[in-house]
Parts: C-alpha cells; structure tokens; sequence
C-alpha cells in the first residue's frame, strides 16, 4: 500500500487525527521538513518517532495545523458583520449563539464579543470558540498576545477590552468571560446545534473537496433557520445552493428561515 496512506493510518489509529481528509501534497510537504528535523528517512520510523516522544508529537500537531490568526482580520468582512449582519440576526433574537470553529489562539472568538458586546451588551449571548489543537486553545484561553495582533483593531476596541504591559496585551477578564473554549475536530465531533451565527474561516482550506462539503453540510444542520455561516476571504461554497444556503453577502451564507 502507499507509504502516505498507511502512516495516515496510524496516526488516525494512534492519535485521532484523520489526515486523509486534509490535501495531501501540503500535508506530505510539512511532513517531510519535519522528519528531517528529527533524522529520519521513512513514514514508518517517524511513527515511532511520534509514538515515543511527546515533544515531538507536538511539534508534529503544530505543524500540521497551521495557527495565524489576528483580531479583526479582513476588517471589511468584520465590518460587514457589525453594520448588517448581526444586527439583523439580533432582530431576530435577542441572545445569540456564536460559533467560532477553528478559532486557533483566539483572537477570532474575541473579535466577536467585542462586536457583540458594542451592539447589545444587555443580551446572554454565547460564544463558543473550538480546536482540533489543545495547546492554541490553552494560548486562547490566557487571552495574552504581542501588540502586533491588535494592529487591525479599531481603537476605540482596543482601549476598551485590552491591558497593554510593554510589548503584550491582555484580554480584560470581563471579554475574557464571554468566550468559552473547547477542544473539537470539526472531522469527526458532533457539532454545535441551533446557532445563529458560525464562523469558520481558514480552517477548511487545509481539507480535501469531499470533506469541506460533508463540513459545510454539517454547519448548515447546526444552524437555527435564518442562521448564518461567515467564511474566509479566500473562500466559497461551490454547492451552497443545493446544500440550502444563500450568499446574503460576500463571504456570508445564510440557512433559509425556517
Ligand atoms: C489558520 S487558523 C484559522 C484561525 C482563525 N479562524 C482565523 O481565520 O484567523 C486554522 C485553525 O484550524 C485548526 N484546525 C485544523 N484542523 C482542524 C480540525 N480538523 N478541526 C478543528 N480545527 C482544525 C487549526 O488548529 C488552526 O488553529
């Protein structure tokens, strides 16, 4: 069988992760480099490489899935969100269920509560802001960032919700409180149910075809009718229409009202 395959194997049998799913010249690529970190010459040592040694399993996690993220990243679209979208799903119900799904170190999850916060901070509105990576998530939960992160952020955000000591900034404990981590492997955990809003943007470009329809499929079941999906800047849903989704702007996809 193929060297790729049966390592992909593996490591779904050893570690959960379902690699296939993801495209695999990238994959293979980030794989390669790092083996020869570690010196090795075949898929088959580097398991054993992965299943002996934790700092290497880590590293390998890591690399795998990428984390860059910024707040307020693409401010036209988070722009968007502010002047229409949210606040024609807050007509429709005043305490909103938030999705972030891929969040990475958090500054997505965050950007939204901001938001929220702005728009209708008397509503119980719930974020909750997943994984597949634990160690990012630990980084998201400590809300802790180098000055660099908030470069996009419009001030007035960044004087109300951060500490600033040098070159970090704080997340305050009262934005902090608002967000809720946890780990999830958007491959094979149940989803969330009954959102108002998803967010998922730069996770799904890391999948095969086939797995990013099964994902758009599976957000639009975790949608409350009139629900809305927000993706990534460089991306689109092929079959949105025959999954039941309508673009109601770039990069905005919502579920039919029910
Ligand atoms: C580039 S970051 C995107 C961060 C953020 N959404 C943004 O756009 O700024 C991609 C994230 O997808 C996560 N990821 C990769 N595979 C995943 C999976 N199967 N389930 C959930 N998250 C996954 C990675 O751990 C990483 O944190």
């Amino acid at each position: 069988m193929d060297q790729y395959i049966e390592f992909a194997k593996q490591i779904n049998r050893y570690f959960g992760v379902d690699l296939l799913q993801y495209k695999r010249p990238q994959m293979e690529r980030r794989i390669l480099s790092l083996m020869r970190t570690v010196g090795v010459d075949s898929l088959e040592k580097y398991v054993q490489v992965l299943r002996g040694d934790q700092a290497q399993l880590d590293k390998f996690m890591n690399h795998l899935t990428i984390n860059v993220s910024e707040f307020y990243r693409n401010p036209a679209q988070w722009q968007q969100l502010e002047k229409q979208i949210l606040p024609e799903l807050l007509q429709r119900s005043p305490n909103l269920k938030v999705w972030s799904a891929g969040c990475s170190s958090g500054e997505e999850p965050y950007t939204v509560a901001m938001i929220l916060n702005e728009l209708a901070p008397q509503g119980r509105h719930q974020i909750i802001a997943s994984d597949i990576d634990s160690a990012i998530l630990e980084r998201a939960q400590e809300g802790r960032y180098n000055i660099k992160s908030v470069a996009g952020l419009p001030e007035p955000y960044f004087k109300k919700y951060f500490d600033r000591d040098g070159e970090v900034v704080l997340v305050k404990p009262e934005l902090k409180k608002w967000v809720k981590f946890k780990k999830h492997d958007l491959l094979k955990d149940p989803y969330e149910i009954l959102c108002d809003l998803i967010i998922c943007r730069n996770v799904v470009i890391y999948f095969t075809e086939e797995a990013k329809n099964t994902i758009y499929r599976k957000f639009y079941n975790a949608l409350k009718p009139g629900g809305v999906l927000f993706i990534g800047s460089t991306e689109q849903i092929f079959q949105a229409q025959e999954i039941g989704f309508k673009s109601v702007a770039l990069f905005f996809y919502q579920k039919a009202a029910g």
